[in-house]
């Protein structure tokens, strides 16, 4: 979120009082950049069901069965968007940690209506320079999804969200 952005964004939580903390946190560090955001808080389920992208931050062995839960409440125009990747941390650093269903992507994918399709996203951005406000990324954020997606449904995106350029 820019500060020429117009989304609103909804923080979801498993309780509305932990949203709604780290909702006052968010609008108290983008005022003090002088951005006035529409930030606000609401139980997942709410969060899932008023959203046009529901965006599943969620630590990867949870993820599949958080979206199992919200699929019924989700309708034909929205996205989710999955950021998780199965990793696992030992002394000698971070190790791909594939799932049974070959990614989380395709386990949420498994658990996911049809209608509604599920985008990787953020997975080339590091946490660290995500959250930092000061960090001008200056990168893109690269999306992949299916070719059917891609061809059939870019045009749920937000119009100030639109992705652009496509890798075969
Ligand atoms: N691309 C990147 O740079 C990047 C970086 C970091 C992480 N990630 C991905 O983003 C995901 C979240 O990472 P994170 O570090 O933000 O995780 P986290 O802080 O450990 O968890 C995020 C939230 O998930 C909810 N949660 C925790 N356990 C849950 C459970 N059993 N069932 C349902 N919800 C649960 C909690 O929210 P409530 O308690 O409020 O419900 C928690 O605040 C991970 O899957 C990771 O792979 C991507």
């Amino acid at each position: 979120m820019g500060p020429r952005s117009d989304h609103t964004v909804i923080i979801g939580s498993r309780e509305l009082k932990k949203a709604e903390t780290k909702a006052k946190e968010y609008r108290r560090e983008l005022q003090e950049r002088s951005i006035d955001a529409d930030v606000h808080a609401q139980e997942n389920e709410t969060a899932a069901e008023n959203a046009s992208v529901v965006v599943v931050i969620i630590p990867s062995e949870h993820a599949t069965s958080t979206v199992k839960s919200i699929t019924p409440l989700l309708s034909d125009d929205q996205i989710l968007v999955n950021p998780a990747v199965g990793m696992r941390q030992d002394t000698a650093g971070f190790h791909y940690d594939a799932p049974e269903a070959g990614s989380i992507t395709e386990g949420i994918e498994k658990v996911a209506s049809d209608r509604v399709p599920v985008i990787v996203a953020f997975q080339n951005l590091a946490a660290g320079a995500l959250s930092d406000l000061d960090d001008d990324l200056k990168t893109d954020v690269i999306l992949t999804g299916t070719r059917q997606q891609r061809n059939t449904r870019s045009k749920r995106w937000p119009r100030s969200a639109q992705p652009r350029g496509a890798i075969e």
